[in-house]
């Protein structure tokens, strides 16, 4: 069975707090923090996204799961450890060298917060290769990030099922999280490909029901 992570991009203010109440009684397994700086991707959306964080926080012990679309990692990451995240995810090209990521998965780590890597639809996944070691688990983008509401993009499937099968004969315990553009009607696609979470906003926050919705997506 898979786990799910509701993503709170589309999420508008005023319904926040419903949707953080709602989403708690139909048993998100996460709140997804997509954390966007104006420069990786051209959105901005971190005062948003604390302002959502600090509510969780406060109302919620339903696990974050930070998303973080940033150029200046470690600023980001010093600003989500503030929310006691459970796990906070950094782009692979955001990165210039593995020190920089070695030193950043180390300082995540030390922080009792788990790590993972977000890679694009169009890097390749032999880019991971070399960090799977250090990382609890890899973010695949079904979509270019940035927005939500955006549809799947097929080519990203046939990246999990790779993914899965290099991590399966490397014996690593690193989970696959996908992320972008999954709705009902394609997320057995993508649980098949072998994605351990699922990542969807507008399927879900979208829906009437959350809890049938998020029952049925982790089916
Ligand atoms: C896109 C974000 C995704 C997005 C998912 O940059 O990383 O988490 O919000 O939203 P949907 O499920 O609507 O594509
Ligand atoms: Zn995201």
């Amino acid at each position: 069975m898979v786990e799910i992570s509701t993503s709170f991009l589309s999420v508008e203010k005023d319904k926040v707090m419903q949707a953080i109440y709602n989403l708690e009684v139909a048993k998100t397994d996460y709140y997804h923090i997509d954390v966007m700086d104006g420069k990786f991707v051209n959105a901005f959306t971190n005062e948003i996204m604390e302002e959502y964080s600090g509510y969780m926080k406060s109302v919620s012990t339903i696990p974050l799961d930070v998303h973080l679309m940033v150029n200046d990692i470690k600023k980001y990451v010093d600003i989500y450890l503030n929310y006691e995240p459970n796990i906070i995810t950094f782009h692979i090209e955001a990165i210039k060298n593995k020190d920089e990521a070695m030193q950043l998965i180390k300082y995540i780590k030390s922080n009792n917060c788990k790590v993972g890597l977000a890679i694009n639809p169009n890097t390749p996944i032999k880019k991971l290769y070399e960090l799977l070691p250090y990382i609890h688990l890899v973010l695949v983008m079904t979509v270019v990030p940035g927005e939500g509401g955006q549809p799947l993009i097929e080519s990203t499937i046939d990246k999990i099922k790779k993914l899965r099968a290099y991590i399966d004969d490397s014996n690593y315990d690193v989970y696959i999280e996908a992320d972008g553009g999954i709705k009902l009607e394609n997320c057995d696609l993508v649980k098949d490909a072998g994605a351990d979470i699922l990542v969807s906003g507008t399927g879900i926050i979208r829906q009437e029901n959350y809890a049938e919705a998020i029952k049925e997506m982790r089916k």
